[in-house]
């Protein structure tokens, strides 16, 4: 990554107040990598809610998962860039030309931001591709996109966390590997269907986990935050 995080904590705030997601990033700065806020808090707060976070000093990995054709994509990262996240995504399936046209915008507007690629979301399994009419696994087609990603010039991508260690090895140490599904020992898992732990998920090559509930719910996120980053010392 360009900008440096202070560690691999990145905390999904999926909250609906902005309040709270400010009051939340703020008791946390200083403990976590970057924040993670997606199309619902973007869709309600907009640019300023992003900025007003950004403002404490937090890196912020945008999560728009964005998939259009290229010039659009081009058009709405030269519009995005003003924000300078740290991160933010495309998905993968956007094909290459795509992930080109975001590349060379983001390159040339916010150098600093890390683009990455979502490769498959996790919500979908080998039934739901053959019902497109993708007759290739999950697994196969990850690895395609990763390295396809990786080709096109992207800093990473995100997968799950059983595709860690078959993208490490296909596209090597410097590519990024940020990982959702991740629970602490002996937490919830939500509606999460295939979690690993923090420390699982580094040991396989995680470079950045994506943690949400099991922080944003705890009675006290900070200290949560800070045993998660004493289980991966
Ligand atoms: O609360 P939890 O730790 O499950 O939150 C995980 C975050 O990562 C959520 O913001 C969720 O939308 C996101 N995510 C995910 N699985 C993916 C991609 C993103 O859980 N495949």
């Amino acid at each position: 990554m360009n900008q440096v995080f202070l560690n691999p904590i990145i905390v999904a705030i999926d909250k609906n107040s902005e309040n709270e997601a400010y009051e939340l990033s703020k008791e946390l700065r200083g403990h976590i990598g970057a924040i993670k806020l997606g199309l619902e808090y973007f869709d309600t707060y907009g640019p300023e809610g992003i900025i007003k976070i950004q403002n404490l000093d937090i890196p912020i990995f945008l999560d728009l998962k964005i998939h259009d054709i290229p010039q659009t994509v081009k058009k709405t990262i030269n519009t995005l860039s003003s924000l300078k996240p740290a991160i933010l995504n495309v998905h993968a399936l956007g094909g290459k030309k795509m992930m080109k046209c975001a590349l060379e915008a983001i390159s040339q507007s916010s150098p600093e931001t890390n683009l990455i690629a979502v490769t498959i979301l996790t919500s979908l399994d080998n039934d739901d591709l053959s019902m497109m009419g993708i007759d290739i696994s999950v697994k196969n087609l990850v690895s395609n996109l990763a390295k396809l990603a990786k080709e096109t010039g992207l800093s990473g991508v995100v997968c799950s966390s059983e595709e860690i260690q078959m993208v490490r090895e296909s596209c090597g140490k410097n590519f990024k590997i940020i990982v959702p599904g991740i629970r602490p020992k002996g937490s919830d898992k939500d509606d999460q269907k295939r979690v690993m732990t923090p420390k699982e998920a580094i040991i396989l090559g995680a470079d950045h986990l994506v943690i949400g509930r099991p922080i944003t719910d705890s009675k006290d996120p900070k200290n949560t935050v800070i045993e998660i980053v004493n289980s991966i010392k």
